[in-house]
């Protein structure tokens, strides 16, 4: 499920899995994922799947059944299948010795879930947030260190992409270093042959002149994953996606290019918005695109699309064998899973074993607490904010007073008065009496509305078909009222008329004007782009919320990063809203959701990539954390949409400020292994590896992240981090914390001192209740956070205590 939501809502979501006894009932046939659980090390890839097939064999009649039930045999991540089997044979098999898990990998509903984004992060020409920044190093510095990100291969997992996009253009790019294995490959489909992408792997030619040719290439690899899609819903139907590599979504290529797209100048949204240099966070690093997600039959576009457990897992096998440096996915699930069903952050373990980090969108089902998904502490995961850009569209009502509204909807009005009209006095007698202001389809009357700018209110029906209806019915603007449940915060939507938004305030008063007076007049001002907006960053409304339920230890999401209106590269197969009756076509759109706001990060982690080598995946991870911001652009805290102060549970360490974590001072390492000792804490750790847990594992808490939570402090808790230093290698850092109210925390010893880089220093954290504290919540989530500093690096963890 892509974490897209916007002017569409798209949500893509993973029912939790179910146990399979509980399924042992059911006759039917379906997926099964069978785990073995490591690779050994000591066979060939063809032994591998020979052997899956020979375990598939023992359940199955016949070797034809065998061959065809089997739909992946992964090689690179778990050691284990994909197959359809009925509930017989996967008990048989589940039966087996050797095996460790058999599950279902039947996932029913589901549907999937930039131009400003760099400058404001400071990492384009531009001025980024004003204050807090006091790194050594310039936006362009980060940028050429990293060489762009040249080096550097990002695979996503997503909905394809669409290869003719000036993002992904080849020109300029320099042939990959021999060093770099690539083994990827361009697999052909519809649309899509070997020229789209310049390596299909299979007969790399002799000669060198040829060789170089094909490396210097924007997209070095692409594949496609249907197997798991295909036996739960058909064939893939020709007119609703491509079986091939390319998008026809939209979604695909929007990750990509925000991720690793080429610096596009004078590139704008619908109605020439947002107009700017379009660029990925890494503008020359490649990419290798992982199709694993697919529209759903028979549904509109704009409800999403589906992306099945055994082909994301597959995806994810494939970028660890082809040699990808970082691994995007934004794609995410309506409900947490545990980690012992969730073969997503299974997959990503074993590719951080191979130093590739895994970025993933935090989901889109916020404001909900305990919402999250993707909470893996060896994910990286991101939650959704706001740019400091707005798209105003004022509204000039006859009376003289002006209301301030936003849009992306492209067409403007003349500069002169329509009369005004509320939706609810121009409706056809038949509509009912509680949605006469909501402008559902076919309820306006023309008599009544031709010629005049329409007042409708949210509440029920999409946003964009009141509109539709509106120019319908002949109208010629529209003013989209909130509900009062939908406070000020205010949805731009590119609409097929001259729109704006505004909020429940602001409609109550437009409606007062409308009955104050015979002729109600009115226009609606063409959207204006403005930069500097405050505040910002907010937190989206839709960013899925922390606590992490799968385990209440780790503190989740990580960060934060741009996830509200971000333009960037489309599908010209697709439409700006894959609305039906949309038949625009865009090579740049806006989207929001925290699917847009994951590549960013991924961008930034490939930067870092370049930049340190030698950094693992929990360095990277480290550096990105304990540099990220907590205020915005007005120098208070980050607030959430409707301007409360806003926690941890939605911004992780905070806003991400790449330039900052190019040189974070400190680290929070972290190996293979220490996931594995958590996942002995947990009792987890067989589902994943053939690892041996101590007899005594650490406590789950002490996991060397960058951040803590504390699930119920009803006495004291001492917690152990240790940092690396990266930074100046003689140096003194001193502890300080804020905790929450209630709370003491104090670090033994408080302060630590480096002589050399690479030097480790441990430290203990005790945090304790206090007593009694007037202003603590009890029962509740506090938070807080806590840095060492040696007066120039500021290495800041923040931290989530419940007290009882
Ligand atoms: C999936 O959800 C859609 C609407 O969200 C619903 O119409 C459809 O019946 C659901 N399908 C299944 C298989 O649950
Ligand atoms: C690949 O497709 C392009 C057009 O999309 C076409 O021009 C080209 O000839 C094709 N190449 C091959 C090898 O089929
Ligand atoms: C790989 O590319 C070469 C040269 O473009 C082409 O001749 C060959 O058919 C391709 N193989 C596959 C499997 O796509
Ligand atoms: C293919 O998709 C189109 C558009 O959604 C639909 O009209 C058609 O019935 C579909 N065909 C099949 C065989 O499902
Ligand atoms: C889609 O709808 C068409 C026409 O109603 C139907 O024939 C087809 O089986 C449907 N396809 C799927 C995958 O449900
Ligand atoms: C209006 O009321 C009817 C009947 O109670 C209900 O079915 C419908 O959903 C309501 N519509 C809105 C927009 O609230
Ligand atoms: C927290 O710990 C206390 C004391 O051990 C216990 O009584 C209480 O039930 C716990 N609360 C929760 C929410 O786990
Ligand atoms: C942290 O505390 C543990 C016992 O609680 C102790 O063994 C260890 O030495 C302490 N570490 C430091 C750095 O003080």
């Amino acid at each position: 499920m892509l974490q897209s939501v916007a002017m569409k809502m798209i949500y893509w979501f993973f029912l939790p899995l179910i146990l399979f006894p509980l399924l042992a009932s059911c006759l039917e046939k379906q997926v099964y994922i069978v785990h073995f659980g490591e690779h050994s090390g000591e066979k060939g890839l063809h032994e591998i799947e020979e052997t899956h097939q020979s375990y598939l064999y023992s359940v199955k009649e016949t070797k034809e059944d065998a061959q065809s039930s089997l739909l992946y045999s992964y090689k690179h991540s778990i050691n284990g299948f994909a197959a359809v089997l009925t509930p017989d044979e996967a008990s048989k098999l589940s039966e087996m010795e050797e095996v460790v898990s058999v599950f279902p990998a039947r996932s029913r509903n589901y549907s999937l879930q930039t131009t400003r984004s760099w400058e404001f992060v400071g990492l384009n020409e531009e001025e980024g947030l004003s204050s807090g920044h006091e790194s050594n190093m310039g936006r362009e510095d980060l940028l050429a260190k990293a060489s762009y990100g040249k080096d550097v291969i990002i695979g996503v997992l997503d909905s394809g992409v669409w290869p003719e996009s000036p993002s992904f253009s080849d020109e300029g790019m320099e042939p990959l270093p021999e060093s770099k294995s690539w083994k990827g490959i361009c697999q052909e489909g519809v649309a899509f042959n070997s020229s789209h992408c310049n390596r299909n792997g299979t007969d790399e030619p002799q000669d060198c002149a040829c060789l170089f040719h094909r490396k210097q290439r924007k997209i070095i690899g692409a594949r496609y994953y249907v197997k798991g899609f295909e036996h739960e819903k058909g064939p893939v139907n020709a007119t609703e996606d491509y079986l091939s590599p390319r998008d026809m979504d939209g979604h695909g290529s929007h990750t990509a290019s925000t991720a690793a797209g080429r610096q596009v100048p004078d590139v704008a949204a619908l109605g020439g918005l947002a107009r700017g240099t379009a660029s990925g966070g890494a503008p020359f690093a490649r990419l290798a695109i992982y199709k694993v997600c697919w529209a759903i039959p028979n549904q509109s576009k704009a409800d999403g699309n589906v992306c099945m457990f055994e082909d994301i897992l597959a995806g994810i096998d494939d970028a660890i064998a082809d040699g990808v440096d970082i691994i995007s996915i934004s794609i995410g699930t309506s409900d947490p899973v545990p980690y012992e069903k969730d073969y997503l952050a299974v997959g990503a373990l074993h590719a951080a074993k191979r130093n590739i980090l895994v970025v993933c969108s935090a989901g889109n089902n916020g404001p909900a607490p305990g919402t999250l998904s993707n909470p893996a502490p060896w994910l990286m995961t991101v939650g959704a904010s706001s740019l400091d850009r707005a798209f105003l569209a004022p509204v000039m009502l006859g009376n003289g007073r002006e209301i301030m509204g936003q849009t992306v909807a492209p067409d403007k009005l003349e500069n002169e008065m329509y009369p005004l009209v509320y939706a609810g006095d121009a409706v056809f007698p038949d509509v009912p009496q509680n949605s006469t202001g909501q402008c559902l389809p076919g309820s306006l009357n023309p008599d009544m509305v031709k010629g005049k700018i329409v007042v409708c209110m949210r509440g029920a029906g999409r946003r964009l078909d009141k509109g539709f209806e509106v120019k319908r019915a002949g109208g010629v603007g529209l003013i989209l009222g909130n509900a009062e449940a939908n406070g000020n915060r205010l949805s731009c939507d590119p609409h097929f008329l001259p729109a704006s938004a505004v909020s429940y305030k602001d409609a109550t008063k437009i409606l007062e004007y409308i009955r104050s007076t015979e002729n109600p007049m009115a226009t609606i001002s063409p959207a204006q782009t403005v930069m500097h907006y405050k505040p910002a960053p907010f937190m989206a409304g839709f960013t899925s919320q922390g606590p992490n339920v799968i385990d209440l230890n780790i503190l989740k999401p990580d960060i934060t990063a741009p996830g509200i209106q971000i333009l960037a590269a489309w599908s010209e197969a697709s439409s700006p809203t894959k609305l039906e009756y949309d038949h625009r076509i865009v090579k740049y759109n806006f989207d929001s959701g925290t699917s847009m706001a994951c590549p960013h990060v991924s961008g930034a982690a490939a930067l870092l990539r370049a930049i340190h080598p030698d950094w693992s995946v929990a360095a990277i991870r480290s550096a990105l954390m304990t540099t990220a911001r907590i205020t915005n652009n007005l120098d208070q805290l980050i607030t959430d949409e409707v301007g409360n102060t806003a926690t941890p549970f939605q911004y992780g360490a905070g806003h991400f400020q790449p330039i900052k974590a190019a040189d974070p001072g400190l680290i929070y390492d972290a190996s293979y292994d220490d996931y594995l000792l958590y996942l002995c804490s947990l009792g987890l750790n067989k589902l994943y590896s053939t690892f041996k847990c101590p007899e005594d594992p650490p406590s789950p808490v002490n996991l060397n992240y960058p951040s803590f939570a504390i699930p119920n402090l009803s006495s004291t808790v001492t917690i152990t981090r240790t940092v690396t230093n990266v930074g100046s290698s003689n140096s003194k850092y001193y502890f300080a914390a804020k905790p929450p109210p209630g709370v003491h925390v104090k670090a033994s010893p408080s302060i630590l001192f480096f002589d050399h880089i690479g030097q480790k220093q441990s430290f203990n954290i005790t945090v304790s209740p206090k007593d009694s504290d007037p202003i603590a919540k009890r029962s509740a989530y506090g938070f807080g956070f806590y840095t060492w500093t040696d007066g120039f690096y500021r290495v800041r963890s923040p931290m989530a205590v419940y007290l009882p």
